[in-house]
């Protein structure tokens, strides 16, 4: 199909196709000898989940003229193990028990197993990657972060120091790197100058960083059926975005110190989960409007609608 006279219908057959080939690279990567690391990630893997990551590559590159989606599947796919295994390893970590409506790696084979399949799910990004040369920066640093972020709200948590400001570093790191690398790898891959890479680089970090407060707040109003996943644990762990906007510097209400009953009680009471969503709303907006440079496309509109339904998911 050529690129310019491609239309809504051709966009989503050829995206359709391309998290095809996405699907088919991260089962060719994950194969293995030893049943249990094959197993346990056939199970995750086929769970589904919502792809949000691979997409988000796949569509910056079609945004900025791409065309051979053939072409980007494999670190699309390496997108996307990358973050099954910081999942794998996060269910350990938040003793979550559900995850993708089915039950979680730990819950199945146990905590060992789980660490193992995770380490498992990272070394195939080192194999989908290996043609890419300086794409691995990228996501190397996206995966530095995303350790960094998560050590950093654990360390958090221990301290009793969940504040605002900590709570934007860390879900920058723990989420908005990986977002922030699939749409700048996509770009890159597309060929786009520096400027149009800088603003899907920036794009994809808005969006990450709305994404995750969407699940904090999604944590607290939904439960477990809807989610797939083991609702509720951020407050009962200390974390999340309903302690950070409590905390002392913020409203003034309740300290990070307080008990979490407390802040669960202020929360449910007063407009925090208000304030999360305006927040989340402001930074996709804002993730919407530096597209504005890029030349109006089906592609284009895609990736907006995109952006879009990270704000209106409801699970
Ligand atoms: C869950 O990510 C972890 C977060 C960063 C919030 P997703 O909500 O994308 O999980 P899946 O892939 O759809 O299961
Ligand atoms: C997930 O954070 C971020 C990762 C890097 C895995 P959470 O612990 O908030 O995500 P869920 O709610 O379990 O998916
Ligand atoms: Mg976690
Ligand atoms: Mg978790």
């Amino acid at each position: 199909m050529s690129g310019a006279l491609i239309d809504q219908v051709g966009l989503s057959e050829l995206l359709d196709e391309g998290m095809a080939a996405v699907e088919r690279a991260m089962i060719d990567a994950t194969d293995s000898d030893v049943e249990i690391l094959r197993d346990a990630s056939r199970h995750i893997l086929s769970a589904g989940g919502k792809r949000i990551r691979p997409r988000l590559l796949l569509q910056s590159y079609l945004a900025l003229g791409g065309r051979n989606l053939e072409s980007v599947a494999k670190p699309a796919a390496a997108i996307e193990l990358m973050h099954t295994a910081s999942v794998v390893h996060d269910d350990i970590n938040d003793h979550g028990t559900l995850r993708r409506g089915r039950p979680s790696v730990n819950a199945i084979w146990g905590r060992t197993f789980a660490l193992l399949t995770g380490d498992f799910l990272f070394t195939a990004v080192y194999e989908l990657m290996a043609p890419y040369h300086d794409l691995n920066i990228d996501l190397a640093q996206a995966a530095t972060a995303l350790v960094e972020g998560e050590t950093l709200q654990a360390s958090a948590v221990k301290n009793k120091t969940f504040t605002r400001e900590a709570y934007m570093e860390i879900i920058a790191k723990k989420t908005a790197a990986l977002f922030q690398a699939a749409c700048s790898i996509g770009a890159k891959l597309a060929g786009a100058g520096n400027r149009e890479i800088r603003v899907l680089s920036d794009f994809g970090f808005q969006i990450g960083l709305a994404f995750q407060i969407v699940d904090d707040i999604l944590d607290l109003v939904e439960d477990d059926s809807k989610l797939g996943k083991t609702s509720g644990l951020d407050i009962t762990q200390g974390r999340g975005v309903a302690v950070a906007l409590n905390d002392a510097n913020g409203n003034g209400n309740v300290s990070v110190t307080d008990p979490l009953d407390e802040i669960r009680r202020k929360m449910m009471d007063g407009d925090t989960i208000a304030k999360a969503r305006a927040q989340a709303a402001n930074l996709i907006e804002n993730a919407i409007v530096s597209l504005a440079i890029l030349d109006d496309s089906p592609a284009k509109k895609a990736l907006i609608d995109l952006a879009q339904q990270v704000i209106e998911r409801d699970r």
